[in-house]
């Protein structure tokens, strides 16, 4: 008889037969730095995640560092907000302080990315600026995306992460970091991003000011070929990495993004993921780190090479045993 149980019979039989592996590398380490705080600030919907303090942001770097994780994402909360987010322009701002202090902390030692986008700087929390009708325009966000992309790059960002899902926003920013001397400057672009109610905890993590949803710009979760759209635009503007965002539901999304992308392919494993396991392992209802292992190999099976998580040093540091 045919017996596919037969490679399932010991340990060392799964193990060698094992399909799709999760090693620390593959792995980013997402994190919160906020501006004008005296003690890290635990954020109640992502449990044992904090808002940094610049010097407790180091702490966790260097921690990720240790326990071999492939880079860290920096998302900046500032103290003041305006219609135009200005402050995601000033060098001395929240994020790019914090870059330019994690780069001196660890140099190359791990890849040093930065979220680009508008809508922890705005007041009305949109990914862009409005027009006079309250919509969010295209193309004057696409100048300020441009000159924010120049400024993570000169404050120590190896890669930055569009992920606001303007029309153009690879393109441009590419532009920019060309003009000024950023050629080894990567993007990793949010190239399908969805309008998903998974990124609830994340908006508490970044005290969003958003009322209303970002459905004029983020994908519609029942689309599928929309995301290959996206995906061949942002290659076509110069992307080095594609992403794929919330990773757990959008798994067909992630397979045909892998199936034919000639970059490599990141998946976003967002706040809503990570707040449902921790939620139903303190209820004891799930076996935590069970839970935790099967949701990323789940995503790496479907192709992701890298994986976003906020779980990231947990996971690495588990895996180096
Ligand atoms: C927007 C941004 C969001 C996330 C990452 N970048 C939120 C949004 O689009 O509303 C969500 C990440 C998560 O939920 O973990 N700059």
């Amino acid at each position: 008889m045919i017996r596919p149980r037969r490679l399932r019979s010991t340990p060392a039989m799964r193990r060698l037969v094992r399909e799709t592996h999760l090693h620390p590398g593959a792995l980013i380490q997402p994190l919160f730095v906020k501006e004008g705080l005296a003690e890290p600030h635990p954020i109640p919907s992502l449990p044992g995640m904090v808002q940094h303090t610049t010097e407790s942001l180091l702490a966790a770097v260097r921690a990720a560092v240790d326990a071999g994780v492939g880079g860290v994402m920096l998302f900046g909360i500032p103290a003041e907000r305006d219609p135009e987010g200005s402050a995601a322009l000033d060098p001395d701002g929240v994020l790019n302080t914090a870059l330019r202090a994690v780069r001196a902390e660890v140099g190359d030692e791990l890849v040093v990315m930065a979220d680009l986008c508008l809508d922890e700087f705005t007041s009305h929390g949109h990914c862009g600026v409005l027009n006079e009708r309250g919509a969010v325009a295209n193309d004057a966000t696409l100048e300020i995306y441009a000159a924010m992309g120049v400024e993570l790059a000169r404050a120590g960002a190896h890669v930055v992460g569009p992920s606001g899902m303007m029309d153009g926003q690879v393109a441009a920013i590419r532009r920019a970091l060309d003009r000024a001397g950023h050629v080894d400057v990567a993007i990793l672009a949010y190239a399908a991003k969805y309008a998903s109610a998974f990124y609830g905890p994340f908006r508490d993590a970044v005290d969003s000011c958003l009322r209303g949803d970002r459905r004029t710009y983020q994908m519609d979760p029942a689309n599928r070929r929309e995301a290959r759209r996206e995906v061949e635009l942002d290659i076509a503007e110069g992307a080095d990495i594609v992403m794929v965002k919330p990773a757990l539901s959008y798994l067909d999304v992630v397979a045909d993004v892998a199936a034919t992308s000639p970059v490599p392919v990141a998946a976003y494993q967002v706040s809503g993921e990570y707040a449902m396991v921790e939620a139903a392992a303190a209820n004891g209802w799930i076996e935590r780190e069970a839970a935790i292992a099967e949701s990323l190999v789940s995503i790496r099976r479907a192709g992701a090479d890298m994986i976003l998580t906020y779980w990231a040093t947990e996971v690495a540091e588990g895996l180096r045993g």
